[in-house]
């Protein structure tokens, strides 16, 4: 992104915070934000990027998992059992609360190896904060998934309303959040947020067991063992983003005036590839990577999620637009991973 650009989506965000302000109830720089499975893929970024603009103190990251020394240096952390009301409620009442940021869940791959454990993290754990959030008048995002889409759905490109029947209990969890979340909206007035993101690609964190999580190993194996074994066919493609622009999308979001928003659910796009030209991108950086494909039963899974994802209406409503594209994003991996090799390597 341009440094022009970034200043014009700095100062977008700024005005959108100061609004913001004025409508939550603690009258400060900004809403204080709870992130739950605050240690997944998405929230230490997240926390990062909400901090940095309002203070550290407005955030407080959460989750059931002991920190690293990192990921709570810049700011509150908290331990939050999504399954535990009680414990939300705390901290909701504690922390004066202002949006739920909830990140808790199963992805698609682990999920299926684990239902029970999927069902009450995925669809409990999201009565908890949805009940919690009605109650206290909290501003509540949840992210659905290409996965809340199935075998019947439109793939390519799959549009925003459509028909849903997924597969995994994982999709079938969060087309259930989709369906409550709209419906607390209307019947309760909850000013409840979704957006469907694609696979989400970084360096700094890792996926927590997903389909497209092959997408991230890759250049790990790029830079480490030279060689990676996919689980997928060459010829799978998927709706990929990098993580900037998830979390943008997510803050962008979050700030878009209600009187903008068209639904409560909108899929957003970046890129789509198979991992045969992910794997020819990344071999522009490292000649030398070897690829073996061996389709194991997550090849099942992606051959009934979207392979395009039609984000015209988030475009059109509150004007969504991704700003990294496979090279840029491709430079942004292998570079940062060499370093953080590097770095490690001195450690
Ligand atoms: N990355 C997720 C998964 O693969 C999709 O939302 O499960």
């Amino acid at each position: 992104m341009s440094a022009s650009s970034m200043r014009q989506n700095f100062l977008r965000f700024d005005k959108l915070f100061k609004a913001e302000c004025r409508l939550c109830h603690t009258g400060k720089r900004g809403p204080n934000v709870l992130i739950t499975g605050g240690l997944g893929q998405l929230g230490t970024g997240l926390a990062r990027e909400l901090r940095a603009r309002h203070g550290a103190e407005t955030v407080i990251l959460s989750d059931i998992i002991k920190p690293e020394e990192s990921e709570i240096a810049n700011g509150p952390f908290i331990f939050a059992d999504v399954l535990d009301f009680k414990c939300l409620q705390e901290i909701v009442v504690n922390k004066r609360i202002d949006w739920i940021v909830h990140f808790s869940a199963l992805l698609s791959a682990v999920g299926e190896n684990n239902v029970p454990l999927a069902v009450r993290v995925n669809i409990e754990g999201l009565h908890n904060v949805m009940e919690l959030s009605k109650q206290y008048k909290l501003k509540l995002f949840v992210p659905s998934t290409i996965g809340a889409f199935g075998p019947e759905s439109p793939r390519n490109p799959t549009p925003n309303l459509c028909i849903q029947r997924p597969k995994t209990i994982y999709g079938v969890s969060k087309v259930h959040a989709e369906l409550l979340g709209e419906y607390y909206n209307k019947r309760f007035n909850l000013d409840f947020r979704c957006l469907r993101f694609p696979g989400i690609i970084s360096y700094d964190s890792h996926p927590g067991g997903g389909t497209t999580d092959y997408a991230v190993q890759i250049f790990h194996d790029a830079i480490t063992t030279g060689k990676h074994h996919c689980y997928l066919r060459p010829d799978t493609r998927l709706p990929m983003m990098y993580i900037d622009d998830c979390l943008r999308s997510t803050i962008e979001f979050m700030l878009a005036p209600t009187d903008k928003l068209s639904t409560r659910t909108y899929n957003v796009h970046a890129m789509s590839f198979t991992p045969e030209e992910l794997f020819n991108e990344v071999r522009k950086w490292v000649p030398e990577l070897e690829i073996e494909y061996n389709p194991d039963a997550r090849q099942k899974i992606a051959d009934t999620w979207p392979m395009v994802f039609d984000d015209s209406i988030a475009r059109q409503d509150w004007g969504w637009k991704p700003s990294i594209p496979l090279d840029s994003l491709v430079e942004i991996m292998i570079t940062n991973l060499r370093r953080l090799y590097k770095e490690k390597e001195k450690a």
